[in-house]
């Protein structure tokens, strides 16, 4: 049975439009509903308490919009909360993040391989199990990239500053031989080039968003749950922050409009609303940031 439902996408910010992106590349027919927690990010310093508890408000607002399954688009919330989310609402297909050591390990040839994630990400379980299942006999480096997703979220991925934090935390990687770099946290993609741009051609960067959305498609074919039609579904953006903010800088993040344009008429660009969502589900828990 076909599903019109949307897809259900959140993260602390932008980050996760490259995740967004990536399904959108995939699954061109779904409806997708993003949330980004601007009022909060970054997620990464704070406990995974509460980053459980604003995954939780997050989730309990995508399915009042109809969510047919949801995609936890960030490493930090899916550390904190993506255990707690499938057993909370067993119903709901979830799809999450987790360092994709597996593939850095299979493929590593110089035997070290460098993480870019953030604080709560290292400290979370799911990190520890993705090392003790894929890292053996594989040197890990880590680093948290402090600031890193604050320039990013103001726009200033191109800046001196993230140029400085992504050369701080490369150097000492490169000098110890790391063939492979994982990111670990969906804003880096956003600066793949400039990270590219530091670690050279010899090193590898693994960006997650394809593997992440083949995985959404799996699930949504498995449970008979893609959406049919003729044309490309709606992309509504929900900000805790400023939905003007956002749509301004959009095309920049999203890059290059749609491949082959919409194929039924519809004007060339992505067919995408914003609005705020007032995080009002969030308020009840939330002691640091009113909304
Ligand atoms: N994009 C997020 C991640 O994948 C969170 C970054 C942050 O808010 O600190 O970890």
């Amino acid at each position: 049975m076909p599903n019109p439902s949307p897809i259900g996408v959140f993260d602390s910010g932008v980050g996760g439009l490259s995740i967004l992106k990536a399904i959108r590349q995939q699954l061109p027919l779904e409806k997708l509903i993003y949330v980004a927690d601007q009022a909060h990010v970054p997620y990464g310093p704070r406990p995974l308490e509460e980053v459980r508890r604003f995954s939780e408000g997050i989730t309990r607002f995508l399915l009042a919009q109809g969510a047919k399954l949801i995609v936890v688009a960030c490493n930090t919330a899916s550390a904190a909360a993506l255990h707690y989310l499938r057993e909370s609402f067993p119903g709901v297909p979830f799809v999450g993040m987790e360092p994709a050591l597996k593939p850095a390990a299979e493929h590593t040839r110089s035997g070290v391989v460098g993480v870019l994630a953030t604080p709560a990400t290292f400290q979370g379980a799911l990190y520890a199990s993705v090392i003790e299942r894929f890292a053996s006999g594989v040197t890990v480096l880590q680093d948290t990239c402090p600031g890193l997703v604050e320039e990013i979220e103001a726009g200033r991925a191109q800046g001196e500053t993230t140029y400085r934090i992504l050369q701080r935390a490369l150097a000492p990687m490169l000098s110890a031989g790391i063939d492979t770099v994982v990111l670990g946290c969906t804003h880096y993609p956003l600066v793949i080039e400039r990270i590219a741009e530091i670690a050279g051609a010899g090193v590898r960067i693994i960006d997650p968003a394809p593997a992440i959305a083949r995985q959404t498609r799996r699930l949504l074919e498995q449970g008979e749950l893609l959406r049919e039609g003729k044309r490309p579904g709606r992309i509504t953006l929900y900000t805790t922050g400023d939905p003007a903010a956002l749509a301004g800088r959009l095309p920049a993040l999203w890059g290059e409009p749609e491949p082959g344009g919409l194929p039924d008429g519809l004007p060339d660009g992505l067919p995408v609303s914003y609005a705020r969502w007032s995080g009002e589900r969030l308020r009840p828990h939330d002691t640091s940031t009113p909304v």
